[in-house]
């Protein structure tokens, strides 16, 4: 299958390059494609792909606070960009979206057909790109995941280890709850996603949920480091960009569709296994 990746070199399209491996890719990412002008969808229609899997993404949650405009340009307009280039050639188009869609005031996992209110910039352009991508491209799958961490660039996971070396003890927020999820699992549900023909908006995280101090304490006692983790309240450790206090997003249509995603601990195992090879 011909699949165009956005993205390609980011922390989802490294795991997504490697999980597709077997398909005649196309890897787009900055700084030779820029979702920020105007004819950036050229290339892709010049591939006549199957398949566009748009995972590029302005991704800096607290730096859209201060710049809003190019959080939008970049996940909203660049996104249309995608989806019309897609549809010009009648390929599908599986836009990679967040959880930071909903304003996290619910009390039980949110459902796709949930109403989303963004309460930060990053994910006010997300949305928009989601609607953006619906619109423009017929065919379109939205992947709504969450917290995500994998073995390439900055995360959650890598940012907890290097500070349990560093420091005496550790102190995480204890009232914000979602859904940890591994790159590479996610990277091989889309790999399964890719030929099915699934449309609209679709769940896709790690099982189970935590708080992130619950998942610090998991990674520090998965890793059998010594340091104590103590728990915050969001108030403690004020942001730009304000977080749902819970995201937890449901897997009732995954399953529906006859899919299942491992628990997060059991991704957390691996990507710590995979990480230790990677060190040593
Ligand atoms: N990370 C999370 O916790 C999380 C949670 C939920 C959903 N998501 C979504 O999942 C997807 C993948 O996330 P990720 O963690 O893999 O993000 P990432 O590592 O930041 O990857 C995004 C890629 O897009 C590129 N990009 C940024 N601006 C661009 C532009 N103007 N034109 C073309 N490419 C551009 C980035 O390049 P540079 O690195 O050079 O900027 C990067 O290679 C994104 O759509 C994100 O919104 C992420």
């Amino acid at each position: 299958m011909r699949i165009v990746i956005t993205g390609a070199q980011g922390q989802l399209g490294t795991d997504l390059q490697q999980t597709l491996c077997g398909h005649q890719l196309t890897l787009l990412d900055l700084p030779t494609f820029d979702l920020t002008q105007a004819d950036c969808g050229r290339v892709i229609v010049e591939a006549v792909p199957e398949v566009v899997i748009h995972a590029g993404a302005y991704t800096d949650v607290d730096g859209a606070e201060g710049n809003p405009a190019l959080a939008m340009a970049v996940n909203a307009e660049g996104t249309e960009r995608v989806a019309r280039a897609a549809a010009h050639v009648g390929a599908r188009l599986i836009y990679i979206s967040t959880d930071y869609v909903f304003d996290g005031r619910g009390m039980r996992p949110y459902v796709e057909t949930d109403s989303t209110h963004p309460v930060s910039a990053y994910g006010a352009s997300k949305l928009a790109g989601e609607q953006r991508a619906l619109a423009c491209c017929q065919n379109t799958l939205v992947v709504r995941t969450a917290w995500l961490y994998g073995l390439h660039g900055r995360n959650f996971v890598k940012t907890s280890l290097k500070r349990a070396t560093e420091r005496p003890k550790l102190t995480v927020v204890a009232d914000q709850r979602g859904c940890p999820t591994f790159a590479e699992d996610l990277a091989g549900m889309i790999g399964q996603l890719v030929a099915h023909p699934a449309q609209g908006l679709l769940h896709v995280t790690n099982a189970g949920d935590c708080t992130w101090h619950e998942f610090a304490a998991e990674i520090v006692r998965l890793s059998n480091l010594r340091v104590p983790v103590e728990p915050i309240t969001t108030a403690d450790m004020p942001r730009p960009a304000k977080r749902p206090a819970y995201s937890v997003l449901s897997a009732d249509r995954l399953h529906h569709l006859g899919f299942t995603m491992p628990p997060w601990q059991d991704g957390l195992e691996r990507f710590l296994s995979a990480q230790s090879k990677l060190a040593s």
